[in-house]
Parts: C-alpha cells; sequence; structure tokens
C-alpha cells in the first residue's frame, strides 16, 4: 500500500496484489500558474466526467485533484450502477410528479449508457438484474405498487413471487442494471480526459472559491486562472452556506466477504432506512460479495458497533467463510432527495454537483452532462428541479432534524470536558477531553505513538471525534476527516489540524 491518503482502504485497492491498483500519483503537480477556461476541482468520477463532456464541447479545460486519482468516494464505492429511485419511486414521485421522476430515471439510465460506452469493455463493466426488496411479508402491496411507479418511470420491471436473497419476503426485479469496478473506472476516465488535451494535476488541493465571481483559486502557491469553475469535491466547498445545511455528511460501512453460498448474481437491496446492500465483488470470483449499510451522520455513532453490525447482518443472511476487508467512506444525503447539480447560489462563473447520497456513480456521471450543457449556454432537464439554489421545502423537517448534530457538536466547544490520562490511551484509541489542562483530541495510533491535536476542525470549527475503526477524526459539522496525526484528508476543510505538542512522545504500548 503506498502512504497517499485515502479515506478509504476499498478492496479495489490492492486486490490481488496488484502493484497497478496502489494509489500513486500519475499526474504532476501544479508548481506554478496555470490558465484554463475551466477550472474543475475533484478528480473523482464527477469531476473527471465533467471534464470530458467539456472537452468534446470543445473547452480546454484542467482538473485539479487535491491528492491522487481514486482516492475519493469514487474509488471507495460498491460499483452498483442502477436507476432505481433510492428513497424508493412512491417518494420521488412525491418530490417531483411522475413526468419529473421519469425524467430523472432517465438521465440515470442515460449515465448508465454512458459509462458502458466509454469503458467499451473494460473496467469489468457487467450489464445485471437488480432487486428491490422486503424482508417484511406485510409490505408486499407496498412494493407491488412501488414496483408498478418505477415501470411507470421508465424502468424495466418485473413483479416477483419470490426474490432469490436470503430473508427476503416480496419484491421486484429491475433489469438491465450494471456494475464496474469503480477504482478502474476512474483511472480509465482520468486517461481519456489526459489523452483528449485535457490537462490533469494531483496532489494540487484548490482552495474553495468565495467571490460572485472569481476569476483565479490559490493552489499550492500558485493560481489557477478561468473563466469557469466546477467544484466536483463530492461535497459543498464554497461560502454558500445553505449548501451545507441541505447535505449533511454520512457514513456508509462495507465489507468484502467469501461465502459458501452466495445468492444469484444481481444487484441487491432493501428497503430499510438505512438500506442493506449485496453485491458479487467480480464476476471472476462468484463467492465474494460485498455487503453494505448501517449508514450514520459522520462523527456521530460508534463505527466499530456499525461494522459489528454488518457483519452480524452478513453472518445471518450468508454462511461467511472469511471477511476479506471492510472499509468506510463518507456520502452527502440530500435533505430533499435531490442532488444538486447547477449553479452554486450567488456566484456568476461557479458551478457545483454534490448531495448524491448512495447513488453518485450515475448521478456523478449525469452531472457531467449537465454542467458541461449549462455552461454551455444549453438548457437541461430538470435545470430547476436539480438547481443548487431550490429551496427544498419537502426537506425542511430533516433539515431541522440534522441541524441538531451541528448545534450539539458545536456546544462541545464551551461544555465542561472530562480530563484524559494520555498513559491509559491504547494503540487505536483516541478521545477530545481535557490533557494537562488543555482541550485536546489525542490519539495513539496502532505504532504506539501519541498524536496530541486541537480538537477544533480547520474548517468552520466544529469539534472532532475519533473514529476508532478508520483511525481518523471525524468534523459530524459537514464531514470534514484527518487522518490520526491531523493531516487533512477529506471533505471541505483546506488545512490540517493543528498539532498541540511540536514532538509527540512516542510511546510504546503492548496491544493488550
Ligand atoms: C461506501 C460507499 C459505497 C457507495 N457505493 C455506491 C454505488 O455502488 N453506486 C453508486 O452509484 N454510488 C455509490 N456511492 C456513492 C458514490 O460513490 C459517490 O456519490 C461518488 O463516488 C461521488 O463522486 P465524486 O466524484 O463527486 O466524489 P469523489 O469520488 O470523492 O471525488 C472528489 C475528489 O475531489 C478531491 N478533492 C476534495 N477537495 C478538493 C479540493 N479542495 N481541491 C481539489 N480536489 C479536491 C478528493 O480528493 C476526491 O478525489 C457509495 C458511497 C459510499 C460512501
Ligand atoms: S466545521 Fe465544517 S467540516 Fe468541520
Amino acid at each position: 500500500m503506498s502512504d497517499t491518503l485515502s479515506t478509504h482502504r476499498s478492496w479495489w485497492i490492492g486486490r490481488n496484489g496488484s502493484d497497478a491498483r496502489r494509489l500513486e500519483p500519475r499526474y504532476p503537480r501544479v508548481q506554478e500558474d496555470i490558465h484554463t477556461r475551466v477550472a474543475i476541482m475533484g478528480g473523482g468520477i464527477t469531476g473527471l466526467s465533467t471534464a470530458l463532456e467539456l472537452l468534446d464541447r470543445g473547452y480546454d479545460v484542467a482538473v485539479f485533484e487535491s491528492a491522487v486519482i481514486g482516492c475519493g468516494t469514487t474509488g471507495g464505492s460498491t460499483g452498483h450502477l442502477d436507476a432505481h429511485p433510492e428513497g424508493g419511486p412512491s417518494s420521488l414521485s412525491r418530490v417531483l410528479g411522475l413526468n419529473k421522476a421519469r425524467q430523472a430515471v432517465a438521465l440515470r439510465l442515460d449515465a448508465i449508457d454512458a459509462v458502458e460506452r466509454r469503458v467499451n469493455g473494460d473496467c469489468e463493466f457487467q450489464r445485471l438484474p437488480a432487486y428491490f426488496y422486503s424482508e417484511n411479508p406485510d409490505d408486499a402491496n407496498s412494493l407491488r405498487e412501488q414496483g408498478e411507479l418505477a415501470s411507470r418511470m421508465g424502468l424495466n420491471v418485473d413483479q416477483l413471487a419470490t426474490v432469490p436473497y436470503p430473508n427476503a419476503a416480496c419484491g421486484y426485479r429491475i433489469d438491465d442494471m450494471a456494475r464496474i469496478d469503480s477504482l478502474a473506472y476512474v483511472k480509465h476516465l482520468a486517461q481519456m480526459v489526459s489523452d483528449r488535451g485535457g490537462r490533469i494535476f494531483e496532489n494540487s488541493l484548490v482552495a474553495g472559491p468565495v467571490e460572485t465571481r472569481p476569476e483565479s483559486l490559490d493552489v499550492n502557491g500558485s493560481k489557477v486562472y478561468f473563466e469557469e469553475v466546477v467544484v466536483a469535491v463530492h461535497c459543498n466547498d464554497t461560502d454558500a452556506l445553505y449548501l451545507y445545511l441541505e447535505t449533511p455528511p454520512y457514513q456508509s460501512y462495507v465489507l468484502a466477504a467469501r461465502v459458501s453460498d452466495p445468492p444469484p448474481d444481481a444487484l441487491y437491496w432493501d428497503n430499510a432506512n438505512p438500506y442493506f446492500y449485496t453485491r458479487r465483488a467480480s464476476a471472476s470470483d462468484p463467492k465474494l460479495l460485498l455487503i453494505g449499510g448501517c449508514d450514520h451522520r459522520t462523527g456521530t455513532d460508534d463505527p466499530i458497533e456499525a461494522e459489528r453490525r454488518l457483519e452480524e447482518y452478513a453472518r445471518e443472511h450468508f454462511a461467511v467463510e472469511e471477511i476479506v476487508c471492510r472499509w468506510s467512506a463518507e456520502l452527502f444525503e440530500p435533505t430533499d432527495g435531490l442532488p444538486m447539480i447547477g449553479k452554486v447560489p450567488g456566484k456568476e462563473n461557479v458551478w457545483i454537483a454534490t448531495g448524491f447520497s448512495g447513488i453518485g456513480l450515475t448521478w456523478g456521471t449525469a452531472a457531467g452532462g449537465l454542467l458541461a450543457r449549462q455552461i454551455n449556454g444549453e438548457s437541461v432537464p430538470l435545470e430547476n428541479d436539480l438547481s443548487p439554489s431550490r429551496f427544498g421545502v419537502l426537506g425542511l423537517a430533516t433539515m431541522a432534524a440534522e441541524q441538531m448534530t451541528t448545534a450539539v457538536n458545536l456546544a462541545e466547544r464551551i461544555l465542561p470536558a472530562s480530563t484524559i490520562n494520555p498513559h491509559e490511551l491504547k494503540p487505536g484509541e483516541g478521545k477530545v477531553g481535557m490533557v494537562d489542562g488543555v482541550h485536546a483530541a489525542i490519539c495513539r495510533d496502532h505504532a504506539g505513538c501519541e498524536h496530541r491535536l486541537s480538537p477544533i476542525c480547520t474548517h468552520m470549527g466544529g469539534v472532532v471525534h475519533w473514529n476508532a475503526a478508520a483511525g481518523t477524526w471525524d468534523c459530524p459539522v459537514h464531514g470534514g476527516r484527518y487522518t490520526a496525526d491531523g493531516r487533512r484528508l477529506y471533505g471541505p476543510p483546506e488545512s490540517s489540524l493543528e498539532a498541540m505538542s511540536a514532538k509527540p512522545a512516542q510511546v510504546k504500548i503492548s496491544e493488550e
């Protein structure tokens, strides 16, 4: 494993021990001023799909990736490509009405086609059926209605008497969905962008735009000059604070398990909230399943407990022979259920795509086409409904509930904190509290090294929490994440946590 900063250690990375899969930089870092027509922040599926679409329209494009291509959530996804409404067809229909819901589904179906064209037989792209099911027989009528609605939205649906998944009581099948190796795909997209003359820079973090009409942004002490800028960093990274309220951060968990009784090769997800989902990792290894779920607001639940619950789910449903690996990554939940794709409110030349929830491989691909067309002055379907300027009335209650987490977190700055004895911290443990009379975030990494940091997130002052599963400091406010030693890892923060001791003490402690 290379030392590149990544929030996840997904199964795709290092699979088969292949060196080619390591997260290592292939593109230069910015070392001097850059001029481009469109600057794109973020080298995930969204930024690179936007770059390709703009190149197709004759634009000069430069993509800036803060770390390396593949280190973001795209490389940590589970590679489902589906067009089924994530909260269920009835929920999408309530938000948009049937006609517009059909357009939303069509955008995602087109996205699957676009990915298929781009990979041209590569990246293990494979068409597969998908199953939406419930374990509760009482849901049969409701699922039948959802299936009918899904069919009216343009999906190829078959109502089923039985679903070929353990414990499934009722549900339906959707044909022509797909699976892909998402890490290979994002690297493939980067190669396509580069082959078509787009410039890509890695290890080049761009400072988020704050002016109404920015003409340049800071990168590695140099400047990038542009006419338009696209924020494709997964979350909001502008001063439009409203966008943070609309897209709270969630942590989602995956495990790769070898089982002796795999279900037929397909995509599966249930109607629970949060939902569980299952798929084969690859066609060549039929017994290896990726099982995901147990989402919770970043920094608020116990990640070890979430991992335990996911493993329990896997063992309740399959004869697990081996847990091959586990990881978690972040997603941003739109409070009204729709992503935000378009111009940032109050800005003239700043575009954004965020709030993809757990279906950003299709929405991120669709966003590429939608943003390129809007930058090119074309009108696009659902322009107002997906606009980041919309006010999600249906999401008001959810938004208010989400803000409680933020309020509770900010209160931690002033409430009395408990005292921590650093010597009692075991490897892998971290805490926030009073250390030697100072409010600190303190952890001991697995090598036994103590790190003492300011607990205050460098973005907007949230109090970070220790994530014992990933060994990271996570900020519940907007989802910023840092390594155990405080380096910026993901999300809106642009700098690292402040170190409280210039030379952290190296204390070796046994694992017991
Ligand atoms: C566990 C998990 C499983 C998932 N599985 C699926 C799935 O099966 N199917 C599906 O459709 N969706 C899935 N999703 C959602 C999907 O993975 C994401 O919505 C999607 O990958 C987001 O792509 P992106 O390009 O917007 O973000 P990313 O892939 O995160 O790319 C953003 C990039 O921007 C970079 N960056 C950040 N800040 C800056 C900056 N200031 N300057 C420059 N670069 C910056 C980051 O390093 C990163 O590489 C899953 C999500 C999770 C958490
Ligand atoms: S305060 Fe915004 S990510 Fe921490």
